[in-house]
C-alpha cells in the first residue's frame, strides 16, 4: 500500500448529529488544525437506510464532496456495528444474546448476532450499496469495516455456526472429547448437536469449551469483516481496507488471525491511567498494533483528547501532542481521535473530542492545532523503519484461558504481566516487536515470554530453536504449563518448557497479595526485591541458579535460573518479581544496545538506507539534553532546525531529529 502524500490527523467525523450550517464551520476549523482525514458513517446505518433496502445517501453525498473540496480525505465507516431499530424489530432472533440467555435490545449500539443470516445479509446490502455509490469517490482513502468488533453471542445461531467450526477443528467426537477431557464429570458428547455455546451452567464450565468458543468468536467476526472486505476491494482494488482493534483491558478477538486480511492494522487506544502510566499503555499498544501487522505501517484510528470517567483519564498540557507522536513514532501513519466535535446529546455527549463543547477558544484545540501543524513536517517518516531491540511473545489465547474460573491461582493477571515486561524494556530504552507464540521467533537479540499460560509442542520448539541459534530467552512464571487445549503438561512445571530452561517445579505456590510478599536476592545476597501473588518450588536440573527465595517457604531454593542451549541461553523467573527485580533480570541477561535514557524520557529511532529519525518524548519533569541522549551532532530537529547537540526537550516537550544514518 503506497504511502499518502501526509500523515492521516483527523478522527470520527459526525455531520449527521449537526445541522448543515455547522458542517462549514468544521471545514474551516478542519483546515486550521491541519485535519487530513475524517472517519464517517461509523454508526449511520439507519440514517442511511432508513427502511430495508431504501436508501437515502444525498447528505452522505454532500460531506464526501465537501470533504474533498476542503482538500480533507475520507475513512468511510460500513455502519454495520449499529443495526437500525427497523431491523432488529423484523428480526429479533438477530440480536445477540448473553450467557444467561437473555436477549438484548436495540437501543445503543452493537445490537447485533454475528451469525445471524438475516443480519450479516443486511450488512452485505448495505455495504454493496456503500461500494456502489463511493467505491471511486475523490475524497475516499480508506475503508473503514465495522467498529471494534466484539460483540459476544450465545444464542441458536452461534450454537449451529459454533458446531459447524468445531468439526472443521476436530474432524471428529472422539477428538473434541478428548481434547475437551469431557470424561471429567461425565460430559462426553455423542451427537454434535448436544454442544452448545458456553451458557449459563450449574458450576464451573470446561476450560476447554470456554476457549474453543472464544475462538470461534474472533473467526465468526472474522468472516463477517472477510465477507464486506471483498465487496470493498471489488469495487475499487486501490482503496485499502481496515477495521478497528479495541484495545484495553480486554481483547475481544485474535489480532494475529486477522492481520493478514486487513490492509492495514488499525486500533483504539484508551489507556486507563495517568502520568507516565498513560503513555506506556500508549507505548506498548502502539508496539502490538506495528507487531500485529508484522512491523507494516498501521493506523492509530482512535484515542480520546481527555478525560472520560473511569475509562479515560484526564490528560495534562501537552499529552495530546506526545501520545500521538509515540504512536507515530512507532509506525502509526498518522493520529486519529474519537471524535472531532464533542456531541451535546447521545450516550457519549460528555466524550472529550478534538473541537470540546467549549469551541475553538479552548486549550485542548490549540494543542490538536499544534499536533497537526507537527504531523504535517513528519511526511516522510513513513518511509523508515521501526529499529526494535527486543521481543515479547503475546497470546490472547493464554489472556482468554486465564480468564477461565479453573486456575492454579485467581490472581494470575495475564495483561498486566506483559505489560510489566514492556514496561521494564521501555524505561531500559528499548522498543519491542510483539510476537504470536505460533511462529517462528524472530531475529532480535532478546525474547521475554511472560506467563504463556498455554504453551503447544509447537511453541516449545520455536522458543528452543531461537535461544539454540543464538537468542537470549527469558520465560516467566506460569509459563508452559498447559497444552492448546488448556490441559496440564504433566510431570512438573513449567510443563512444555521443563527441559529447554532446565528447572522442575516441584509446585506452585501462589501467594496472597493482600498478606504474602516473598524476598528475592541474587547469588552475591543483592536485594532484587519481592514478589506477591505467585512463587514455585524450583528443582534445578542442568541449570544454573542466579538468584533465589530469601525467605517465606522456600527460602534458600532457586528463584531466577539460567542454563546455555546451543549458541544462547534459556532463563527462568519463577515469580511475579517487581519491576526492579525484573529489571535486573533483563539487563543481566547480557543484552547489549538500547538508549540509556533518563527516566521518564522515551526515545525511538527509525531508520532508512541512509536516514535515521529519533523521536524524544518528555514525560518528566525536567529538561532533557542531546547530550544526555547521546545525539548525533549532525541530526536537525524537524520544527526548529537546531542541533541534536545543542537541543534541549523542556520538561513535557517532544523532538523529531532527522539526520543521516550512522554506521
Ligand atoms: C470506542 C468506539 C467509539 C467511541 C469511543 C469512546 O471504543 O469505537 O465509537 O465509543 O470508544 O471512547
Amino acid at each position: 500500500m503506497p504511502s499518502p502524500a501526509s500523515l492521516w490527523f483527523g478522527g470520527d467525523y459526525n455531520p449527521d448529529q449537526w445541522p448543515e450550517p455547522v458542517w462549514d464551520e468544521d471545514m474551516r476549523l478542519m483546515r486550521q488544525a491541519g485535519v487530513t482525514l475524517a472517519t464517517v458513517g461509523v454508526f449511520s446505518w439507519s440514517l442511511l437506510e432508513p427502511e430495508e433496502d431504501r436508501y437515502t445517501f444525498d447528505w452522505l453525498d454532500r460531506v464526501l464532496d465537501l470533504l474533498h473540496a476542503n482538500g480533507i480525505s475520507a475513512c468511510l465507516a460500513t455502519p454495520t456495528a449499529s443495526p437500525p431499530p427497523w431491523f432488529t424489530l423484523a428480526h429479533p432472533d438477530a440480536l445477540p444474546v448473553t450467557a444467561d440467555g437473555v436477549r438484548l435490545t436495540h437501543g445503543s449500539r452493537d445490537t447485533y448476532d454475528v451469525c445471524a443470516p438475516a443480519y450479516r445479509e443486511a450488512s452485505l446490502r448495505i455495504t454493496r450499496a456503500l461500494a456502489e455509490r463511493y467505491a471511486h469517490h475523490p475524497a475516499l482513502a480508506l475503508w473503514h469495516v465495522h467498529n471494534e468488533y466484539g460483540t459476544h453471542t450465545y444464542g441458536e445461531h452461534a450454537a449451529r455456526a459454533f458446531r459447524t467450526w468445531l468439526r472443521g477443528r476436530y474432524g471428529s467426537l472422539a477428538t473434541l472429547n478428548d481434547a475437551w477431557t469431557t470424561a471429567f464429570w461425565g460430559q462426553r458428547y455423542s451427537d454434535w448437536e448436544q454442544i452448545h455455546p458456553p451458557r449459563a451452567t450449574q458450576y464451573l464450565p470446561n476450560p476447554a469449551h470456554l476457549l474453543d468458543f472464544r475462538r470461534f468468536l474472533s473467526d465468526a467476526m472474522r468472516g463477517h469483516y472477510c465477507a464486506q472486505r471483498d465487496i470493498l476491494r471489488a469495487a475499487n482494488p486501490d482503496v485499502p481496507v481496515t477495521t478497528n482493534f479495541a484495545f484495553g483491558s480486554w481483547v475481544p478477538v485474535d489480532p494475529w488471525r486477522w492481520a493478514a486480511d486487513l490492509d492495514l492494522v488499525a486500533v483504539d487506544v484508551y489507556p486507563d491511567a495517568t502520568g507516565e502510566a498513560a503513555a506506556h499503555q500508549h507505548a506498548f499498544a502502539a508496539d502490538l498494533a506495528r507487531s500485529w501487522g508484522g512491523g507494516r505501517p498501521w493506523l492509530l484510528m482512535e484515542q480520546a483528547t481527555g478525560y472520560l470517567g473511569a475509562r479515560v483519564r484526564p490528560k495534562a498540557p501537552g499529552e495530546i501532542i506526545r501520545h500521538s507522536l509515540s504512536h507515530v513514532a512507532r509506525g502509526s501513519r498518522g493520529a486519529m481521535f474519537f471524535q472531532w466535535r464533542a456531541s451535546v446529546g447521545g450516550a457519549e455527549q460528555w466524550h472529550p473530542a478534538m473541537l470540546p463543547h467549549t469551541g475553538a477558544d479552548s486549550p485542548v484545540f490549540a494543542e490538536v492545532c499544534e499536533l497537526g501543524a507537527l504531523l504535517g513536517r513528519l511526511a516522510e517518516v513513513q518511509d523508515t523503519r521501526v529499529v526494535e531491540d527486543a521481543a515479547v511473545v503475546w497470546d490472547p489465547e493464554s489472556w482468554w484461558a486465564l480468564q477461565s474460573p479453573s486456575l492454579p491461582s485467581p490472581d494470575l493477571d495475564y495483561l498486566a504481566a506483559v505489560r510489566q515486561v514492556h514496561r521494564v524494556l521501555w524505561r531500559q530504552g528499548r522498543t519491542v516487536a510483539f510476537v504470536s507464540p505460533h511462529s517462528p521467533m524472530p531475529d532480535l537479540p532478546l525474547l521475554v515470554v511472560p506467563l504463556l499460560y498455554l504453551t503447544s509442542a509447537a511453541t516449545a520448539r520455536f522458543l528452543a530453536d531461537y535461544a539454540e541459534q543464538g537468542g537470549i530467552l527469558v520465560v516467566t512464571y506460569g509459563s508452559g504449563t498447559a497444552d492448546e487445549h488448556a490441559r496440564v503438561w504433566p510431570g512438573g512445571y513449567p510443563g512444555a518448557l521443563r527441559d529447554l530452561l532446565g528447572v522442575r517445579a516441584l509446585q506452585h505456590y501462589p501467594l496472597d497479595p493482600s498478606v504474602d510478599a516473598v524476598t528475592v536476592c541474587g547469588e552475591d545476597g543483592e536485594y532484587w526485591g519481592r514478589a506477591r501473588r505467585w512463587s514455585e518450588e524450583l528443582d534445578v536440573a542442568d541449570a544454573k541458579v542466579v538468584a533465589r527465595y530469601a525467605d517465606g517457604p522456600f527460602a534458600g531454593r532457586a528463584a531466577v535460573t539460567r542454563v546455555g542451549r546451543g549458541a544462547g541461553q534459556a532463563w527462568y523467573v519463577s515469580c511475579d518479581l517487581e519491576d526492579a527485580g525484573l529489571g535486573k533480570v533483563l539487563s543481566r541477561a547480557g543484552l547489549s544496545g538500547g538508549t540509556a535514557t533518563p527516566p521518564a524520557v522515551e526515545v525511538v529511532h527509525r531508520d532508512s538506507r541512509d536516514e535515521q529519525w529519533v523521536f524524544v518524548l518528555n514525560h518528566g519533569n525536567g529538561p532533557v539534553t542531546g547530550a544526555d541522549l547521546g545525539l548525533a551532532v549532525e541530526s536537525r530537529e524537524v520544527l526548529s532546525g537546531v542541533s541534536g547537540a545543542a537541543l534541549v526537550v523542556p520538561a513535557g516537550g517532544v523532538a523529531v531529529l532527522r539526520g543521516p544514518r550512522r554506521p
